[in-house]
């Protein structure tokens, strides 16, 4: 039930930093020990390389585990769109592990792949929302989000439940293979939790961020390096399917290779900067896409912050960095939608999970 709240992506929305506590106590031991059944560790300690295969916002969840994954447990990952590799496989790695993310447990495309991998006899791990689904039923293992039913049709919860579960899974994976981590995943994650609820309280700011970004547009570009590339492209996706604003997100030094052409007087371009070590480099493309007229939000992490920023998200790990600058995309996608009087909950043309190939 959505209560008091008039749409149920806004209550989902509130719900993120709640859902992140709940991962957190269903991943602990009694000990307070972050853990992962052992016949998983096992068999991903058996492969030599993982293939994340997924479709649209888990696709984008896809790409942030894997660096969560290559960062912390130096395992090789591959990320697939799962219409594309189901058409498409790639020469595969000589002991692949597969991994299908998915909130609803039951998307076509991801199935699809799921029995191709499955009739090469390779060991398969479904990331999901949904106990009893058909991916979870397939597969060897699962791994479940305890985000609670995701009732709007934009994914927003599931998403920021797919990251957490996979960064714990990076952390026990790394641990395992007996790399120590330099920080206490627990105690991050909690920051994290905070960091939500803040974030959850600037509703009116954001509204009028969108306001002021998006009332009239017909489009929207939305750069990034690294981690914020990946959170840069489920922000333009949110923005599209709710508000039907034209949304792209763009790795920031793709710019000059041809979307720059696409900047106007008054273009709004979305920056993120939340990963120190390419903050000076997204900043410089924020320059260039000025100096063709565009309209810049930048939206930055506590500690990168500078007097240009539009919006300032607090400082969290840099590896859960998207977990926190999702929340202020997803209510800029919510309110842009509000204010141009879409169906947020059921956008046109789009079902909540997608059974056809
Ligand atoms: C976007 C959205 C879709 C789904 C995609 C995969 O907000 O909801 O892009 O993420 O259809 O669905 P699942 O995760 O159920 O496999």
């Amino acid at each position: 039930e959505k209560g008091t709240y008039p749409h149920y992506m806004l209550k989902e929305i509130d719900e993120q930093p709640l859902v992140v506590r709940k991962i957190i106590q269903k991943y602990q031991n009694d000990n307070g020990i972050l853990t992962i059944d052992s016949d998983i560790l096992n068999a991903v300690n058996d492969a030599d390389r993982i293939y994340i295969v997924a479709a649209g916002t888990s696709y984008h969840a896809g790409l942030v585990g894997s660096q969560m994954i290559e960062k912390l447990a130096k395992v090789p990952v591959e990320v697939h769109v799962a219409s594309e590799f189901n058409y498409n496989m790639p020469i595969l790695s000589a002991k692949p592990l597969f991994i299908f993310i998915s909130q609803s447990g039951e998307t076509a495309d991801s199935r699809a792949v799921l029995v191709q991998v499955k009739e090469l006899g390779y060991p398969t791990l479904t990331v999901t929302n949904v106990p009893g689904s058909t991916l979870s039923r397939e597969a060897d293992y699962t791994l479940l989000l305890h985000a609670g039913p995701e009732i709007a049709v934009a994914s927003t919860k599931a998403y920021t439940a797919q990251i957490a579960v996979l960064a714990i899974f990076a952390s026990v994976l790394a641990e395992s293979k007996g790399y120590s981590l330099e920080f206490d995943l627990v105690k991050e994650l909690g920051i994290v939790a905070a960091a939500m609820e803040v974030l959850c309280d600037t509703k009116e700011e954001i509204e009028s961020i969108a306001r002021d970004f998006l009332s009239t547009t017909r489009n929207c570009f939305f750069i990034g390096r690294t981690m914020d590339y990946y959170v840069g492209l489920e922000g333009a996706l949110k923005l599209k399917e709710i508000s039907y604003i034209q949304a792209e997100g763009f790795a920031g030094g793709e710019l000059k290779h041809g979307t720059i052409a696409l900047i106007e007087n008054g273009t709004p371009v979305i920056a993120i900067s939340t990963q120190e070590h390419v903050d000076l480099s997204i900043r410089g493309n924020v320059k260039e896409v000025v100096a063709r007229g565009a309209n810049p939000c930048i939206i930055s992490m506590k500690g990168l912050d500078t007097e240009e920023d539009t919006f300032v998200v607090p400082q969290v790990h840099e590896l859960l960095t998207p977990l926190v600058s999702v929340i202020p995309l997803q209510l800029i996608a919510y309110y842009a939608a509000l204010h141009r009087d879409c169906d947020v909950d059921k956008p046109r043309n789009l079902a909540k999970s997608v059974t056809v190939e």
